[in-house]
């Protein structure tokens, strides 16, 4: 209990002056409760509004890829420059170190490698998320895959239900099918699907049009970097979707596939938060790179 010399009475009570009631800076979320906006504002910076995930989850689903052999010397390195890092549980319990500091995004969804035919139906325990304070969980949505889409859209259903009750953000990832176009219509279209059934973020492809894929889409779009480009190609995609208002990249590939992964998370953060044009950037990797 408090001391209870001294106590004063509070004189300044602002009479005549109207409770100022924030606004929040991200994109169809102003309606959460604090738990999870406070989530959402780890992974996007109240400045800009955006963000820069590392996503390394890829061992997840095709094991020791080139630049995630050594999570430990490739990945730790990377991630002071990331807003979020974008991982499964495993290499975030053994490899990231807890003191990082940094927001997780928790791939919360498996079942399936690159050996076999997609099936994703095991979802993490929302208690272990709890447990490893995550501040979002990533489930993978297979729209127009016969076999797969209406399990992955009741996975992310159930994670959203799950999510909600403990403040827990879900961020829906479009996978891209191997006979699926990847054009603004279909991802427009799996993109809104995603946020009608709840996610609170969205990841998927940049593509042609992209301008109307964020336009439809209710909360905010990262995009995913794909298979890995020359650094100035990614830098342009990461520009062109910006531009298009996409709120941030969830990178992989080409971020630590680059010749100069630390130097190339910066440029791409010089386009997210600074608004770097493509050849500002590419200069900046050029520079960083000869540190
Ligand atoms: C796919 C994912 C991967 O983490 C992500 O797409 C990979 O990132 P990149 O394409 O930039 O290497 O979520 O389900």
């Amino acid at each position: 209990m408090a001391d209870l010399d001294d106590i004063r009475e509070g004189n300044k009570f602002g009479i005549g002056i109207e409770q100022k009631n924030p606004s929040f800076h991200i994109k169809g979320t102003g309606n959460l409760l604090w738990g999870a906006k406070d989530r959402m504002t780890r992974i996007f910076n109240p400045q800009t509004a955006r963000t820069v995930m590392l996503a390394f989850d890829h061992g997840f689903i095709m094991g020791p890829t080139s630049g995630l052999e050594r999570i430990d010397l490739t990945i730790v390195p990377l991630m002071e420059y990331a807003d979020c890092l974008m991982c499964a549980r495993g290499i975030l319990q053994s490899s990231v170190p807890a003191n990082i500091n940094k927001p997780i995004c928790l791939r919360s969804d498996a079942g399936t490698t690159i050996l076999t035919e997609l099936n994703d139906n095991v979802l993490i325990d929302i208690e272990d998320a709890i447990r490893m304070n995550v501040s979002a969980m990533a489930i993978m949505l297979a729209i127009g895959d016969p076999t797969m889409e209406a399990r992955t859209i009741a996975n992310l259903c159930k994670m959203v239900d799950l999510g909600t009750k403990y403040g827990i953000p879900v961020m829906g990832v479009t996978a891209v099918g191997k006979d699926m176009v990847r054009d603004a219509r279909y991802f427009g279209m799996a993109s809104r699907v995603c946020a009608e059934n709840g996610a609170n973020i969205v990841k998927t492809y940049y593509c042609e049009g992209f301008e109307n894929v964020v336009a439809a889409c209710p909360v905010p779009i990262v995009i995913a970097g794909g298979k890995k480009l020359p650094e100035k190609e990614a830098l342009e995609l990461c520009y062109m979707a910006i531009n298009d208002g996409a709120a941030g990249v969830d990178m992989g590939r080409n971020v630590f596939q680059s010749e100069d992964p630390v130097a190339m998370i910066q440029a791409v953060s010089s386009v997210v938060h600074q608004n770097y044009t493509v050849d500002q950037a590419f200069e900046l990797f050029e520079e960083l790179k000869q540190e």
